[in-house]
């Protein structure tokens, strides 16, 4: 889409052939309707506003019913932060007693969304002038205030009373990048905001060792998916690492204190992949008194039953053997025909190890195979 037919989709005739199309889909064929709204429009119009649609459906999980009154494109959809992630950083930095934001590179607006609404002034920064248009567009939609500049962010002069976000570019020709080298605005300027009051959304992956001195790294998850690094600037840091399950908010952060290694008890956690991102099995060990049974493997275990958005819990049924034979013995004793394997730490593949076994059965099971101290365990569990 180019800017003039996003200005088109935006006059009165383009809000109501929007409108039509959104109260029409689904009930005429996109063929039929096409066909007939090319008779009143122009096509580039009607096959604008036909995509913009289907974009407002494809934002629904990420953006929730605002999604119906936004604009998007399908890569600047796809580059948006989710609502939950965005407001969770917006209250955040709302909470240190920002007043302002300038939001370098924001897109189509997806945290300037966010950071309006919990109550910072904010500005935009886009390169792209047909995102910088969506941008101010989707603000105004959802009644908030806000500027919007189309200009290179490096080149634009940060207010003193502004915090600066960042969210870079993560996708070149080849897909999504996973490192820091291909990121547009360039990480090396990123780093250097980062000294001051700055917060900057990098991905996930992003490696312990690429954290600036003084800088704290927070890993999101939400709804069980890891999404996110975001690194806070030197006065806003908190902790060293910090990881935050949405939409809990539940968090944990570092404390770089040991906690025991020894044999499983009770029951066993799997760390949310936030917690295991950012480094801190071992804290969430400590938080539900716990420890660990295999200093480098990421399950925690507890003679306690815990519930926490931190870790899903099992409880340990029972110990079966390991290897494959007398596992297969275990099994059929107890009638086990449909089985789940988790494993961590352990050379096996679980779909092919569960076609081998060859299983027949009533009974549905769940099996963690891992190494504890060292050496290959495997339990019976089941969730708590
Ligand atoms: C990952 S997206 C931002 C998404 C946004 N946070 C949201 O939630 O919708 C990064 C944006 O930075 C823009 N960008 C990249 N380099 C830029 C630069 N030097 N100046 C301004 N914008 C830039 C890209 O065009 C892209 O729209």
């Amino acid at each position: 889409m180019d800017l003039a037919t996003f200005e088109q989709l935006q006059s009165p005739a383009g809000q109501l052939l929007l409108a039509e199309i959104a109260e029409r889909a689904g009930v005429e064929s996109d063929l039929a309707l096409g066909t007939r709204l090319r008779k009143t429009y122009a096509p580039a119009l009607v096959a604008a506003a036909v995509t913009q649609n289907h974009l407002r459906g494809k934002a629904v999980p990420k953006f929730g019913a605002d999604a119906a009154r936004m604009y998007f494109t399908h890569d600047a959809l796809e580059q948006s932060t989710r609502m939950p992630v965005a407001t969770h950083r917006a209250a955040r930095l709302a909470s240190t007693g920002a007043s302002g934001v300038i939001d370098l590179g924001c897109g189509i607006g997806g945290d300037l969304v966010a950071l309006a609404r919990a109550g910072l002034r904010v500005r935009g920064v886009e390169l792209d002038p047909v995102r910088a248009a969506i941008a101010s567009a989707n603000l105004r939609a959802l009644d908030l205030d806000g500027e919007i500049v189309c200009a290179d962010a490096r080149s634009v002069e940060i207010q003193a009373d502004e915090v600066a976000f960042i969210d870079p570019a993560r996708r070149d020709g080849r897909g999504r990048t996973f490192s820091t080298a291909d990121l547009q605005p360039p990480w090396d300027w990123v780093r250097q905001l980062l000294a001051g009051r700055a917060v900057a959304k990098l991905m996930p992956g992003l490696a312990h060792d690429a954290v600036p001195h003084g800088v704290e790294a927070e890993w999101v998850s939400d709804g069980g998916n890891l999404v996110e690094a975001c690194l806070w600037g030197a006065p806003f840091a908190t902790a060293t690492r910090r990881a935050t399950v949405l939409p809990s908010g539940a968090g944990l952060e570092s404390t770089g204190e040991p906690v025991a290694v020894a044999d499983v008890g009770a029951y066993l956690y799997e760390p949310d992949d936030a917690v295991i991102r950012a480094g801190l099995v071992s804290e969430l060990a400590t938080t539900i008194g716990g420890w660990l049974p295999d200093a480098h493997i990421a399950y925690v275990s507890s003679d306690g039953a815990h519930t926490t958005p931190l870790a899903r819990g099992f409880r340990i049924i029972d110990e079966l053997p390991f290897r494959e034979k007398p596992l297969k013995a275990a099994l059929q004793v107890r009638r086990v025909g449909t089985l789940t394997v988790k494993k961590r730490g352990v050379d096996i593949v679980p779909e092919e190890l569960i076609r081998r076994l060859k299983l027949k059965g009533p009974n549905t099971a769940t099996v963690i195979m891992t190494r504890v101290l060292g050496v290959g365990r495997a339990y019976l569990v089941e969730r708590l």
